[in-house]
Formats: structure tokens, C-alpha cells, sequence
């Protein structure tokens, strides 16, 4: 796949990599232009500062695209200063910035953009979509990457040719969608055979006992700016209470556990205003998600056996299952 530059958030007519979309209905090619046109299905897709939309704005994930408008640089390395989504990632996926340079990598699901600026880094060409308007403060931070191409689509329906990437991405996504087992084998269309592939899931042993499990069924539908105006009251107070319950030796996490509110002991944030910061942007994250569906190890198995795919691991890491391998 021969990429060309484009400067995201260019505002010119048309999209100068248009020859890499495909039109999601169909797969046949689209017409350049002030919008993006599908003559086979008489569609056409607009262009929003810059980015082909191919989802109907109003979709399940407004909460996402809220939440990381809201927090658009919180968790992005270059703005905490610390390695954590750059560790995360290549510590999770075991890939290096050396295998990943010049090749072509799929980001799936990309929210404020934290891993796109890793994948970015490291000289990919990356080409990464997000259902919701959390594209438009991933451009407004990653448009400086010239590599980067930025599309709002659904996993659902992806605007690409199929089994052309050489490298598949998906952090924190799959649970939030409403059929993670369509979700997860749908992403394996676009990897090409010998593609290799990272993506994680929460754990379904792990993550059902959690307090927020209780609340989620009743705050996921409160409008996302008023349950954010709620959390963001909350967390000052309650963060405190779970830190120093986290603090009580060995029974600690446990007893975290019950304060319905995220904290980040492990990732030494360095102040307590940062501390809250991400407290509050997890917290929104942990209630606001229309949907949330944690998996078995077994159940993932038996997908990645149903795809054949080749050298799969699955590992546990803080409440995740995080499956790599090769097409
Ligand atoms: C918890 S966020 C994770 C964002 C990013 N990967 C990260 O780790 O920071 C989940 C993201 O998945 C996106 N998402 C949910 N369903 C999707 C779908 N069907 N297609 C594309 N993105 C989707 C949401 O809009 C949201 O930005």
C-alpha cells in the first residue's frame, strides 16, 4: 500500500489519499471532491475539517467523542511527560518501533489519539478511525504527523481496502461495542495474510465484580455533560478515600475496589491535579459507555481458532486479556 502525505485537519476540498478509502457499502472506489462519493451506491460521505465521516454523527459512542474532546491531551505522552501509553503499547504488543517503521498499521478505535501518537513515533504510516468525534481531537494533537490518516467509521464498516495493512491496533475498544465477537472478527478483514495483530479486551472476571458494574445500567443514560459535571464533583472526595483504603496492607486493592472511582497507584502520576485529571477522565469512562462486555480467556480462544490465526498469545495485564499473533 503506497501511502501519500496529507495534512490532517486541511481544509481544502477534497482528501489527497481519497484513493485509499473504499466506499464501506459497497468496497468500490469514491469520488474526490468537497465530499467523498460513491457513484455504484449514490452516497456521499461529507469531509469534516478535514475528515471523511462515514458514520451518521449521532451514534452509540457520543460519550467517547464528549469524554476525549474534554480530555483531548490528558493521557498523550508528549503532554504527561511520561512513557505510559508508548510502555503500554510496545510492552503489550511485544512489536518494536524498528519492525513498525514504514509499514502500515490499522488503529482501530483510537479515541484522543495516546496510541497514535506512539504508532506515529515510531514512523508508521497509520491509518486510524474512531466511531465517534474523538477524531477531531486526535487531528487537533497527531496532525502534525504527516503519515497520519484520520477517518470517523465504524469497525462495523470500514472504508478500506480489505487485507491490506500489515499491522492491526485496537486498545479498549472491543468491550464497548454491541457484538464483541462480530466486532473482533470483523477487524481481521484488513489484516493481510502474515499481518500481525494486538488488540485488548477487558477481562470478564475482573471486571464484573466491580462497583461500577451496579451504577453503569443507570448513568449511561445521563446526558454525557451532566454525568461529567457529577464526576468531576465527585472524584475530589472520593479519589482521597480510595487512595488511603488502597494504601491498607495487603487487603488494600481489594478494599480500593468498593470506591466506584478510578485511580492510577500504579502509574506514579507525578502531582495531584494530573492525579485527578485522569481519575475523572476513567471514572466518565468506566460510566458513560452505552455498552461494556468483558470476555472469558476461552471465549477469545475459540475466536482466534475459528480464524486460524497463527503464534496467538493471550496474557492477563491489569484486568485485560491482551491477544497477539499473526494472520
Ligand atoms: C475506551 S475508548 C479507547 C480509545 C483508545 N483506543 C485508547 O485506548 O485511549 C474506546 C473507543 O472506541 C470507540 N468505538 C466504540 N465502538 C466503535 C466502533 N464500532 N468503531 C470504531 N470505534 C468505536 C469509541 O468511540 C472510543 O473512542
Amino acid at each position: 500500500m503506497t501511502l501519500s502525505k496529507h495534512v490532517p485537519g486541511d481544509t481544502g476540498v477534497g482528501i489527497p489519499w481519497y484513493h485509499a478509502l473504499r466506499c464501506p457499502r459497497c468496497h468500490g472506489a469514491l469520488r474526490n471532491g468537497s465530499e467523498l462519493r460513491c457513484d455504484a451506491c449514490r452516497v456521499a460521505y461529507p469531509i469534516d475539517h478535514g475528515i471523511p465521516r462515514f458514520v451518521p454523527p449521532d451514534n452509540y459512542a457520543e460519550g467517547f467523542g464528549y469524554q476525549w474532546n474534554r480530555h483531548r491531551l490528558t493521557q498523550l505522552d508528549s503532554h504527561s511527560g511520561m512513557p505510559i501509553s508508548r510502555d503500554r503499547l510496545l510492552g503489550a504488543s511485544g512489536w518494536t518501533a524498528g519492525e513498525l517503521r514504514g509499514k502500515t498499521v490499522l488503529e482501530c478505535g483510537s479515541g484522543a489519539g495516546r496510541f497514535t501518537e506512539v504508532l506515529c513515533e515510531t514512523g508508521a504510516l497509520v491509518t486510524s478511525f474512531d466511531i465517534s468525534s474523538a477524531v477531531h481531537a486526535n487531528a487537533a494533537s497527531n496532525g502534525r504527523f504527516p503519515d497520519l490518516r484520520l477517518v470517523q467509521a465504524s469497525i462495523y464498516e470500514m472504508p478500506f481496502p480489505e487485507e491490506s495493512f500489515d499491522f492491526l491496533f485496537c486498545f479498549g475498544v472491543i468491550q464497548h461495542t454491541p457484538d464483541v465477537e462480530r466486532t473482533f472478527k470483523t477487524l481481521f478483514r484488513y489484516l493481510r495474510p502474515g499481518g500481525r495483530f494486538c488488540i485488548d479486551v477487558y477481562a470478564a472476571l475482573i471486571a464484573y465484580p466491580h462497583p461500577r458494574q451496579l451504577l453503569r445500567p443507570f448513568t449511561r443514560s445521563i446526558p454525557p455533560a451532566r454525568l461529567y459535571g457529577m464526576v468531576e464533583s465527585a472524584v475530589p472526595r472520593l479519589l482521597p478515600i480510595s487512595l488511603a483504603l488502597g494504601a491498607v496492607p495487603k487487603a488494600g486493592p481489594c478494599l480500593a475496589r468498593l470506591v466506584p472511582v478510578a485511580t492510577h497507584r500504579h502509574l506514579g502520576l507525578k502531582d495531584v491535579r494530573t492525579m485527578r485529571n485522569w481519575s475523572v477522565l476513567d471514572t466518565f469512562d468506566w460510566l458513560a459507555p452505552r455498552y461494556e462486555r468483558p470476555q472469558t480467556r476461552r471465549r477469545l480462544a475459540r475466536w482466534t481458532k475459528d480464524l486460524a490465526l497463527h503464534e496467538v498469545s493471550i496474557q492477563r495485564r491489569r484486568g485485560l486479556h491482551v491477544i497477539r499473533g499473526v494472520k
